[in-house]
């Protein structure tokens, strides 16, 4: 007898959408088939698609530190009603996750409230190589190029080199924040006198993006590590990263919602509510970034989920705090792509759990087979419905897409054999 039955549904298996009843024993999937089994549980799956469970490998849980922005709780059900079964949380809580010590004591944080799986990605600083060394169980190394919440950050290419080596050695990926910050003082420095949200967007235009990237690109050459690029925001980004690839390096790359289904004018609405690193760009630029999300060119999606409250937000333009919350609606924005004919189904399986899995290390995920972990994403890509502030389970309270009319809607995620949301 198996512990649970997903019946009735149709999933996503070896690359095609078929009818699947899915049975799980000890949190693994244990069999696949198109019969009936018995199962101690069942949930009806009719008129449902079950995906493999979706992964986003970017998100600030803000636990431990900034409890007032987000906890491991409040911040896993928010995943888990986004249909999220795996995050991976970023280093730059108070303190920043820099030392084995600390990196233990978030483990042991999020082990008792997550409701969902996580990686945990190391701060990489100036100072901590020894540490980096040290690490065990991490999903792999951040490092911040260029100013953003908290005050991490690696600022000369030696340092920069040294952690990439670091990453190589420990064959984990070194996940980049690019933006340069040299580049962003000398802009900053120009428009301080304006105090216009979108004065913020020009204090970081592409170019810092790109020579953060050209200058990351350089290092993991000689490094020759897996790089990862963060949230890239400009076709530009995207087109040097596909020569990297092509010149032989191991180079992936993300993109986040908020740079796919906003820009400039978001900023003339939402103000600095949209506020964030790297800033929302011009329509064409985002245009193309969606092209790019969607032909596989920009390797996977994931949220950047960086809560802040209101109050946090409603201040002026350069004490403003950077980032939206985005773990909740990921995938619904994702689904809705899908569901108007832009992305194929193939391809969001691909771009949010296939691949993540593979970048990150997670060996039994991203896929619904036998001896696979049990996380899954059950969607409706027919319904549609709102996005709603009221209705988001982020501590913060808020999203930059309220109002939003959507089309496709998780309806139940599932982590390891066992249901943690249900609409
Ligand atoms: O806007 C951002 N907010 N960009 C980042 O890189 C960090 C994030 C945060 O932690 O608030
Ligand atoms: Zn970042
Ligand atoms: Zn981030």
């Amino acid at each position: 007898m198996f512990d649970l039955g997903l019946v009735n549904g149709k999933a996503f298996v070896c690359g095609k959408v078929a009818d699947a009843n899915i049975y799980v024993s000890k949190g693994k999937i244990a069999k696949v088939s198109g019969a009936r089994e018995k199962a101690e549980k069942t949930i009806d799956c009719s008129g449902l698609l079950i995906l493999p469970g979706a992964i986003d490998s970017h998100v600030h849980f803000r636990e431990p530190g900034m409890e007032k922005k987000e906890d491991w709780r409040t911040g896993s059900r928010a995943a888990a009603a986004g249909g999220i079964c795996t995050v991976i949380d970023m280093p730059n809580t108070k303190p920043p996750t820099t030392t084995v010590k600390l990196l233990e004591e978030k483990r042991k944080i999020a082990e008792k409230k997550s409701i969902v799986n996580f990686g945990l990605n190391f701060g990489a600083s100036s100072e901590n190589a020894a540490e980096m060394r040290k690490a065990k169980g991490i999903a792999g190394f951040k490092v911040y190029m260029g100013t953003t919440t908290g005050d991490l950050k690696i600022e000369g290419d030696t340092d920069i080199l040294q952690a990439f080596r670091i990453a190589k050695a420990k064959g984990v990926p070194a996940a980049v924040h690019a933006e340069d910050e040299g580049l962003i003082r000398h802009y900053a420095a120009l428009l301080k006198g304006r105090g216009d949200p979108l004065a913020y967007c020009d204090s970081r235009p592409v170019s810092v993006a790109i020579k953060g990237l050209e200058r990351a690109i350089a290092q993991a050459s000689i490094a020759k590590n897996h790089l990862h690029v963060c949230h890239v925001s400009s076709i530009e980004e995207v087109r040097l990263i596909a020569e990297a690839k092509k010149a032989g390096l191991k180079v992936t790359c993300e993109a986040c919602p908020h740079h796919l289904f906003m820009g400039r004018k978001d900023v003339e609405k939402l103000g600095n509510f949209v506020k964030m690193n790297p800033p929302l760009r011009g329509d064409r630029e985002r245009h193309e970034l969606l092209r790019a999300l969607e032909t596989g060119l920009i390797d996977i999606a994931a949220s950047d989920h960086a809560p802040h409250l209101r109050e946090e937000k409603m201040k002026g333009v350069w004490e403003a705090a950077s980032g939206v919350p985005g773990v909740e609606t990921m995938l619904p924005l994702l689904l809705n792509e899908v569901a108007r004919g832009n992305m194929s189904l193939a391809r969001l399986v691909e771009a949010v759990c296939e691949k993540p899995a593979a970048i990150f290390g997670f060996r039994k995920k991203g896929k619904i087979a036998k001896g696979f972990d049990a996380d899954f994403t059950v969607v409706d890509l027919g319904k549609e419905w709102v996005i709603r502030d009221e209705e988001m389970h982020s501590k913060c309270g808020w999203t930059p897409y309220h109002g939003w009319k959507i089309r496709g809607k998780v309806e139940k995620t599932i982590v390891k054999g066992k249901l943690v949301f249900s609409s």
